[in-house]
């Protein structure tokens, strides 16, 4: 029988976010700094038949979601063939994409055509100038077609990732909320987190319980809706809205202990959790020639070895680990 990667907590290991590129074509002020990361070269990073072998692996362990990220995913031009590999794989039953929707749109009918099943597109503001200073780059437009293209494939719900900052785009929590009146969209608002490069401090970041605040004040009592199982957002809904509002808590209210995600870097290395830089290359181990056994002793051990939690706030913010970019949430 399959046996599912299961860590010394407990937790079972289901999902999978594999992130396929460092690059991207926004320089959004959370994720990075504004020069940009040191890349990696790209004979370094994994090769499409690499990534869908890796895959193949998980899923023969439990594995049955995977999440492509980057970086910017769209980036690889080998994203529609990885997405139909995927799909194709025994055991795998949903496919994911995070995408910032700047070059998604014209990929899409091939990628909803590939089996994509769930698509997350990140937007921080409905402002274009605002857009400007957030992403230090241009492209307002082309998100908002992007989501609005997502919508009418039928992607339901569409997710919309707002990761909301204190002094630069808290004003526009209600604007968000509005968005979700007569579309099937699930607006989700972030807490910003600390990564290296980003400078964060806990005075830009806006906690849960301000913004669920500001939301009611306006909304009135939000209505409380199911979370699913192995999913970071806190879900609610506006009584009579189409879509939905969610509240991703990583900072004040962490759901570590029903972690379920584990996490391949597009330079093949393991991440076991979002933060620490406990990593182990896998890219190493297949070009040493490793059989599928020995990778999967290497995934179980660095999973026997992650943490109950991560360390709160203040001690992750001082702990190293890579820049956003490179890891891809
Ligand atoms: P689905 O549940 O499949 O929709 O994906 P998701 O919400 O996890 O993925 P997405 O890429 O849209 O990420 C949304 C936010 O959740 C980002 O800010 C991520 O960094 C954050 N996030 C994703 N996974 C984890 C995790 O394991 N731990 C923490 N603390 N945050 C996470
Ligand atoms: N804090 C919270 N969320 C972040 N993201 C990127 N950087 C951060 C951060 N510092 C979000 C992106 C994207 C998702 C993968 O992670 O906006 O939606
Ligand atoms: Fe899992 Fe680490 Fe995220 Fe906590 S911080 S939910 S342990 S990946």
């Amino acid at each position: 029988g399959e046996q599912m990667l299961t860590d010394t907590y407990g937790r079972r290991h289901s999902y999978l976010r594999i992130s396929l590129t460092e690059r991207c074509n926004l320089r959004c002020l959370y994720c990075m700094p504004e020069e940009g990361v040191d890349l990696t070269p790209s004979a370094d990073l994994l090769s499409t038949a690499e990534v869908l072998r890796l895959a193949r692996l998980f899923a023969a362990s439990g594995v049955d979601k995977v999440r492509l990220t980057g970086g910017e995913p769209t980036l690889r031009s080998d994203l529609v063939d990885i997405t139909a590999g995927l799909r194709a794989l025994p055991g795998i039953k949903a496919v994911g994409l995070t995408s910032n929707g700047l070059t998604l749109g014209r990929k899409l009918p091939a990628l909803k055509q590939a089996g994509l099943s769930l698509l997350n597109i990140s937007l921080d503001t409905l402002q274009p100038e605002r857009f400007v200073a957030m992403t230090r780059r241009q492209g307002h437009e082309r998100v908002l077609g992007s989501i609005r293209q997502a919508v009418e494939l039928g992607f339901n719900p569409v997710k919309v990732n707002v990761v909301v900052m204190r002094g630069v785009n808290e004003d526009e929590v209600p604007a968000f909320v509005e968005l979700t009146r007569g579309v099937p969209v699930n607006v989700r608002f972030i807490e910003y987190m600390p990564f290296d490069g980003n400078v964060w401090s806990d005075s830009k970041m806006v906690p849960y319980r301000d913004l669920l605040q500001v939301v009611q004040a306006r909304y009135g009592e939000l209505e409380r809706c199911a979370d699913p199982r192995g999913e970071v957002a806190k879900n609610f809904k506006v009584p009579g809205f189409c879509g939905s509002v969610s509240f991703i808590t990583s900072m004040t209210k962490a759901f570590c202990s029903d972690c379920n995600r584990l996490r391949v870097m597009a330079d093949g290395n393991l991440k076991v959790c979002l933060f620490g830089a406990n990593e182990v290359s896998l890219r190493d181990a297949m070009r040493e020639g490793a059989s599928d056994a020995d990778l999967r002793a290497i995934v179980s051990a660095a999973v026997d070895r992650k943490r109950a939690a991560h360390a709160g706030m203040f001690e992750l913010a001082a702990a190293p680990n890579r820049a956003m970019v490179k890891i891809g949430g």
